[in-house]
Formats: structure tokens, sequence, C-alpha cells
């Protein structure tokens, strides 16, 4: 017997930051993300539960990617007290991200949240007559943490809320939750226009870059800090007029990550030259005119840019005319917040 799932699942861009962790992929702070849509995988895969010879096939767009499957056979291991069958079976995986190629954007939180997905979904069939419950988003969302910590807010439309924050009684460690309901519309459509600086790989992976925050003497001030703005966000982004708060606080996220990199006892740099420039002209350009749009960094030079709908017009004369030049070949993603993931079979 074969069984078949196939998703599509959104990566997330972080305005409060999850840097630092501890357990098995528990954050050491909360953080908050807008859902993503232009920048997605797509996945299948295809489980022969109960062969002689376990196997595990990672595709990439059909093309066998033997180096990934050391990662996905650990995560594996970690899914054996959920998914029984998994140890035993033959699983095939293949997929494509609609990045463009040496685009330089991390996929693992779109990869991971597809690939929980589709093991949700093969594990139902499995177990015929395992109904998906209501809650059926939050326990996709534990399990793709367990891949990677990002990847479990990419289950939720527009907007979603990882790891324990004081006074909001839904929020844990464990899973994300949903955040949409929670945020002005101003906020529901919202642009991430990502400006492609540089398209080489990661020079440092997210997860060494979590652990060196384990002995970073601002360590326990910067959770606290984190904590303090996602608190200060969320009250934030109920008020489509505070827009300009929003501004300062997601702006000071982006540079907090960086700076705790510059900071370690092993210190690296992410940012090129060309994400300063980048910086410099969206604080002229807010000076000038008044628009709204900031910027947020990942954990990587490019520069993801936040405006509301109302402004685009303005805001891609901007970018056309004073940023593209700054992007590697003139690369440019225009994303948008989306509405979460999207199953492509049946
Ligand atoms: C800077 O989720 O990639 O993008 O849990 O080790 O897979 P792992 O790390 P990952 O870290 C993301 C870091 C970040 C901030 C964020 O997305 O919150």
């Amino acid at each position: 017997m074969q069984y078949t799932s196939s998703w599509r699942s959104p990566s997330n861009i972080a305005l409060i930051k999850y840097w630092g962790k501890h357990g098995i992929q528990l954050p050491r702070n909360p953080s908050l993300s807008f859902t993503l849509s232009v920048s997605h995988t797509d996945m299948t895969i295809t489980v022969i539960p109960d062969v002689g010879n376990p196997q595990i096939n990672v595709l990439y767009n059909g093309v066998e990617q033997a180096s990934f499957v050391p990662k996905i056979s650990s995560y594996f291991q970690l899914l054996k007290s959920h998914f029984k069958w998994i140890g035993s079976s033959h699983i095939t995986i293949d997929s494509i991200n609609t990045f463009p190629h040496g685009a330089g954007i991390a996929s693992s939180a779109s990869a991971m949240s597809a690939l929980a997905l589709c093991l949700y979904d093969i594990h139902a069939q499995i177990n015929d007559g395992h109904k998906q419950n209501e809650n059926w988003r939050l326990y996709v969302s534990e399990i793709a943490r367990l891949g990677s910590g990002s990847a479990s807010r990419s289950l939720f439309p527009t907007a979603a809320l990882w790891g324990k924050a004081k006074g909001i009684g839904e929020s844990n460690d464990e899973f994300a939750i949903p955040w949409k309901e929670n945020i002005s519309s101003i906020y529901q459509t919202y642009h991430d226009t990502i400006l492609i600086v540089s398209a080489s790989e990661k020079k440092v992976s997210s997860s060494a870059g979590h652990n060196l925050m384990t002995d970073l003497p601002y360590a326990k001030t910067r959770y606290k800090e984190a904590e303090s703005n996602l608190l200060n966000l969320t009250d934030i982004m109920r008020d489509e007029n505070k827009v300009n708060e929003f501004i300062s606080v997601c702006e000071s996220e982006a540079l907090q990550l960086h700076a705790l990199m510059l900071m370690g006892k092993n210190p690296y740099v992410l940012i090129e030259p060309n994400t300063l420039s980048i910086i410099k002209e969206v604080w002229n350009f807010r000076r000038e005119t008044n628009t709204p749009v900031c910027f947020t960094l990942d954990a990587g030079p490019n520069v993801h840019l936040l405006y509301p709908d109302k402004y685009k017009i303005e805001v891609i004369d901007f970018i056309q005319s004073r940023l593209k030049k700054y992007c590697i070949n003139e690369m440019i993603i225009w994303d948008k917040v989306g509405e979460g993931p999207v199953r492509l079979n049946q």
C-alpha cells in the first residue's frame, strides 16, 4: 500500500525575532510573524509503510539530494512517538521552492511546515478514520517546530505567535497560535518586498547562530527585551493608527538580531554594505515623505520592506528608482501577507 500527500506551505517573516533556543527546539523568547504567500514550498511525499528496508529519499524538483537525508533522518527520529510508522517505511519527499533559484532565501520555514503537513496527512490516511479536529493546525505546528522553530509559525493565515508570553493565555513554547484576529485590517494586506542583496548560501546556519546565544552575556537582557517588544507590538497592531510605533519596534528588532551576531565570542557579520545603503535610503525616504515603509531583516543580508497596501504606488516607485540598484541582478521578490498552507492533492 502506498500513501501520498501534497501541500503548499509559505515562508514567514518574523517581526519579533526568535533567536536562542533550548531543550528540543524550544524558544528562549516569544516571536511574532507575518505569513507570506509568494515565497512558498510545494511538496509531495509518498510513504510505503512496513517495508523490510526502511529508506528516505529526498528530491528537489525530481532530482535526488542525498545531502538533505541526514537532517531529515534525525527529524524523523524525533517524530517516532508521534508517527509509529515513520521508522519502518520507505519515504520519498519531493519539493520545489518558488523563491528564485539562488535568491539566498532560507527555506526551512516553508519546507519543514510543508513536510509536517504531509506527514500529518499521511498519518490520518494510514489510521483510517482518524478525523481532523479544528485544532489540527496547532498539532501540525508542534510537529513543524521539531524540524525548524520558525516553521511552527507558517501554518496560520496572516500572522502567528510562537512562545510563551506573559498575559497571552494561549501562548506556549510547543506550538504557534493564530494571530490574524488580533491585528487591525491595515496589517491584513501588508506587503513584504524582499530586496535580494546577496544570493550566496548562508555562512552560519540558524542553529549555529541560536547556539551562540548560550554564552552571550547579554542573552538574558535580550530575551526580556524580545518579550517586552512582543507585548508592545501586539498592542500596537490592534490599532491601525499606530503604524509609526509598528515601524519603530520592527526596525529595532531587526537591528538587535544582527547586533547579537556582532556581540558573540565568535562574532560574525551577515549584513553587506548594500544592506546598510538600503536601510539609510529607507530612513531618508521616510523623513522626506512620511510614507510608512520600514525594513526588517532575516538571518542574512537581504532586506524585507514592509508597507501597507494603500502606499504601494509610492513605495514601488521608491524601490524602482532608489533601491533596485543595490540588489544582486536587480533581484526582488514582491511578496505579501498570505492565507497560509493549501492542500494540493484531492
Ligand atoms: C532569524 O527557525 O531557522 O529567522 O529552529 O534552528 O531551524 P531552527 O532556526 P530557524 O531560526 C529563525 C531565525 C530568524 C528569526 C525568526 O524567524 O524568528
